[in-house]
């Protein structure tokens, strides 16, 4: 008896040891609207490159397409094709943003006899660098988590590159 009573004693101890523990002070994010106004700030920035999770899918077949249909936007005419996915970090704002990539073209698609790609001119990525907010959830200042602005270099496009010149 005099053991179960002194485990529970202990059991409700121990609990409200942890409690005590890891009872932080509530912090929270700023809200969507707060965010978008404090990254607006920033020039240039990633608010025309965020979208919402999941409303973009990477093509099943990314091998080169070297011929292409009626109405075919500009990101599969070009001599270096290239499609969309979704880069996503919980920790940013934008959460999600929207990054090209190239197609599995080993060279840039021309109109030349074997194969219709150069000889050795190839497709390269576009980066642009955008501003972002990066929350740094050990930082809480009167309730609210701290953000840092940083840039991050985003594909954009891709375009056919001729050699560097050494
Ligand atoms: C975001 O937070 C601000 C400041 O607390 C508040 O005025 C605004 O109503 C909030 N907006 C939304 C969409 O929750
Ligand atoms: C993938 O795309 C390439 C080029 O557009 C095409 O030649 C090939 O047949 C496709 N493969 C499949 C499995 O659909
Ligand atoms: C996050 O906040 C902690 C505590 O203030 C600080 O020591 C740390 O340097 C911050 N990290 C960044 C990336 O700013």
């Amino acid at each position: 008896m005099d053991v179960v009573f002194f485990a529970k004693i202990l059991i409700i101890y121990c609990t409200l040891v942890s409690i005590t523990a890891t009872g932080s002070p509530i912090c929270e994010e700023l809200n969507q609207t707060q965010l978008h106004q404090m990254l607006a700030g920033y020039s240039p920035n990633a608010l025309s490159l965020g979208i919402s999770s999941g409303t973009t899918s990477t093509p099943s077949n990314t091998s080169c397409p070297i011929s292409y249909g009626a109405g075919a936007p500009q990101s599969e005419r070009s001599t270096c094709p290239w499609y969309n996915v979704e880069n996503t970090d919980y920790t940013r704002y934008p959460q999600t943003l929207l990054e090209a990539r190239c197609y599995d073209c080993d060279n840039c698609i021309t109109e030349l006899p074997p194969n219709g790609l150069h000889a050795v001119w190839e497709c390269e990525h576009v980066l642009s660098s955008v501003w972002v907010l990066q929350i740094n959830y050990s930082s809480c200042v009167n309730g609210i988590y701290q953000y840092n602005a940083v840039q991050n270099d985003i594909a954009t496009a891709c375009v056919c590159g001729r050699p560097r010149q050494s």
